[in-house]
């Protein structure tokens, strides 16, 4: 008798206190994270938080140029309200001009005066007409205005090593020389800094077809002439592999470690795949699930990345740059399918609440990360219409975690219950943290499952939490997004789910959340 009420009352805690999933037979429980917060060693590089923009589509023309004569409101043809909105980002680099388009790209057609320079097909995107309005002086005007650092891509696939050295002298050389005083007759007197310069982009592919024991070489002769003219110094870019091709990545650093102080690596994801990719907001939780599985496995990629890297760089050197990343989705059904313009819905916020989260976590090498693209192409923070704006959940996702931007990373552990799809399972909570200058330490968490919330509890090491404010990013549906008509359908408000006891946080992130806590 009294073994059975207790058997029948260990049953009824275990009913009561415990959250039972029916829909998977999982059973929750409090899902715990610890942060390190005495083990800060390493910077998080705010360049991880880069963009990149391309001739392609909408992205710099209406995206950005306007032209000065435009009825859109512009400062020297560039628009006020795309810039004004990346401000809030804290933008910290720009990739420029592509992508596939920089390897057919002769940036002397982009400048001088603008009814002199030549027209060109745009082979990769859409084979339309590019009129070459946007070129050097227009890019470098736009760094200047949000205030951040230029990123170029030089033209290796039908360019020459003397068009890659003549573009850096035209920018980066303040004394007297041809390049020099063509720059000044077109208007600018004194030299730009030029911090990254990239010998081609994607060699395997759109950038020449090559075989990475060919670009090596390659890149060894084109990079000769990427000149540090004085007071510049550029960072060189060796193009990486797609995703997990460690072979390339091998043969490049065996053959050229030495000449690089960085190597790319691309890295896409979609529900499908390359022939049916998706659609951007019809999807159902199997296109929500694969999607954010397939961006969870760049954490494992990352690590084999960093294990080949510290092979023939024993030092940390150099840096890998994850310099395109991000959402691609079926074309929109109406538009230039070689526009790729797609909507950006909450997955979307979650997918780079994610990406972020592991670039955070893989710091120590991953010192740049540049999401494709800024305006509207593939996983955009702005969307044009004309002379209508709006931005992105994407966007918002941007700005929440620009707190880890230059802070120091907090290693974390985290004890998550899974989030079950059939037979697959991901762990149901993505995190990262870091401390800031002023020792306030950032937590950001997405919660991946798109039906349960999750009770955390965020214990610390080194650290004694008082008081907690966060903000979150949710929605009722998953393929909530903004229109022009209701702009702000997904945006960031202020989080109230927790609440600080014994020194450690205690929280409930609602099901299909970003969120960013703010402990102090
Ligand atoms: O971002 C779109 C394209 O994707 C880029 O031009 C290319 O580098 C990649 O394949």
């Amino acid at each position: 008798m009294k073994r059975d009420l207790i058997i029948t009352t260990i049953l009824l805690i275990v009913l009561v206190g415990c959250n039972a999933n029916l829909k998977t037979g999982h059973v929750n429980t409090v899902n715990k994270l610890v942060i390190h917060a005495d083990a800060n060693k390493v910077t998080i590089s705010p360049e991880i938080y880069g963009h990149f923009a391309e001739h392609l589509g909408r992205c710099v023309y209406e995206g950005f140029w306007v032209g000065p004569n435009s009825t859109i409101p512009n400062t020297r043809g560039i628009r006020n309200d795309v810039v004004d909105a990346l401000k809030k980002l804290n933008v910290p680099v720009i990739r420029w001009p592509g992508g596939c388009f920089a390897d057919e790209y002769h940036w002397k057609d982009g400048v001088g005066p603008v009814e002199q320079r030549p027209s060109m097909v745009n082979t990769h995107w859409g084979m339309i007409t590019e009129t070459n309005r946007f070129g050097t002086h227009e890019f470098m005007d736009l760094c200047e205005m949000l205030g951040c650092q230029a990123y170029i891509s030089g033209n290796v696939g039908s360019g020459t090593p003397e068009e890659m050295q003549d573009w850096v002298e035209y920018m980066t050389f303040g004394g007297k020389s041809q390049m020099a005083d063509l720059r000044r007759a077109n208007g600018r007197e004194k030299p730009w800094k030029v911090k990254y310069f990239a010998v081609g982009n994607e060699n395997w592919g759109c950038g020449g077809n090559m075989t990475p024991e060919y670009y090596a070489d390659v890149f060894k002769r084109y990079a000769t002439y990427v000149r540090n003219y004085p007071g510049n110094n550029v960072t060189k870019i060796a193009c990486g592999p797609s995703g997990a091709d460690y072979h390339w990545l091998e043969v490049l650093l065996n053959k050229a470690a030495g000449q690089m102080d960085a190597i790319s690596m691309h890295y896409y994801v979609m529900s499908g795949d390359w022939n049916k990719k998706g659609s951007a907001t019809n999807f159902d939780e199997t296109g929500w699930f694969n999607v954010l599985r397939n961006t969870l496995e760049l954490d494992g990629i990352l690590k084999k990345a960093a294990d080949v890297m510290a092979k023939y760089d024993k030092q940390g050197r150099i840096g890998l740059y994850v310099d395109e990343w991000g959402t691609w989705w079926d074309a929109e059904k109406g538009d230039n399918p070689g526009f790729l313009y797609q909507q950006n819905t909450l997955r979307d916020a979650i997918v780079a609440g994610c990406f972020l989260n592991i670039f955070n976590q893989h710091c120590d090498r991953v010192r740049m990360a540049n999401i494709a693209q800024i305006n509207n192409v593939l996983q955009a923070m702005v969307l044009t219409k004309g002379e209508k704006m709006m931005v992105t959940p994407t966007y918002h996702v941007f700005e929440m975690f620009k707190v880890h931007q230059g802070a120091q990373l907090l290693p974390c552990d985290i004890n998550s219950n899974p989030y079950k799809n059939g037979s697959e399972s991901l762990t149901g909570l993505s995190a990262s943290a870091s401390k800031d200058k002023s020792g306030k330490i950032h937590i950001s968490i997405c919660n991946l499952n798109p039906e349960l919330p999750a009770e955390l509890e965020c214990g610390f090491e080194g650290f004694a939490a008082k008081k907690v404010t966060g903000r979150i990013l949710t929605a009722e549906a998953m393929n909530a997004h903004n229109t022009f008509e209701k702009p702000d359908a997904v945006r960031p408000v202020e989080f109230k789910g927790m609440e600080v006891k014994d020194s450690k946080i205690l929280a409930t992130i609602p099901s299909k959340a970003v969120v960013v806590l703010e402990a102090q």
